[in-house]
């Protein structure tokens, strides 16, 4: 029986500074590793993420996958958080600008971001970071929050890298 992750209490909605979200982060990153450790399965280590870091990243009111399920388009994946929009094309919103271009996008005001799709209207800004599994774009893993400046580059680096090792070993995907 899993417990999840032991982390502080912090209410939904909360913006920590970036140095106290930056040593939750940190100390969450390795218990969630734990809890994916040995699970190849794409669903079941998405599913598990979105679980894990809608646990650690209290500043977010959505937190999950989009999958790319054609050459162009991205179909809605496991998620905490309020519905989110279907089907994203590569040519749209945050989301489509990170599948596009295989980059992460930092958006801490949604409202300067052409084309941004306000899927939710509270969300102020957004982090979306590409993920790659057998070399090739599969997903892209979207974080929104309804507070401006919701996300920092530090913690953008440090998503990378648990993508790029989570996903690094996902087969049958
Ligand atoms: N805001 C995103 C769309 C996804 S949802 O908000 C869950 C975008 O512009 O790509």
């Amino acid at each position: 029986m899993s417990e999840g992750i032991l982390l502080a209490k912090v209410a939904r909605g909360t913006l920590l500074p970036e140095r106290d979200r930056l040593d939750r982060l940190r100390s969450a990153l390795p218990q969630i590793e734990a809890a994916l450790a040995g699970e190849t399965d794409p669903v079941a280590l998405q599913a598990t993420l979105a679980c894990l870091l809608w646990e650690t990243l209290v500043q977010a009111n959505w937190c999950g996958f989009y999958r790319r399920i054609d050459d162009e388009m991205l179909a809605v994946g496991p998620y905490q958080g309020g519905m989110g929009c279907l089907r994203i094309a590569f040519s749209r919103g945050v989301c489509g600008a990170c599948a596009r271009t295989g980059e992460t996008q930092l958006v801490p005001d949604v409202q300067t971001f052409p084309g941004h799709i306000a899927c939710d209207d509270a969300t102020r800004s957004e982090l979306v970071i590409p993920v790659r599994a057998g070399g090739r774009l599969r997903a892209v893993l979207d974080l929104d929050s309804p507070l401006t400046g919701g996300f920092s580059a530090g913690e953008a680096r440090l998503l990378e890298g648990l993508v790029d090792r989570v996903f690094g070993r996902a087969l049958d995907w």
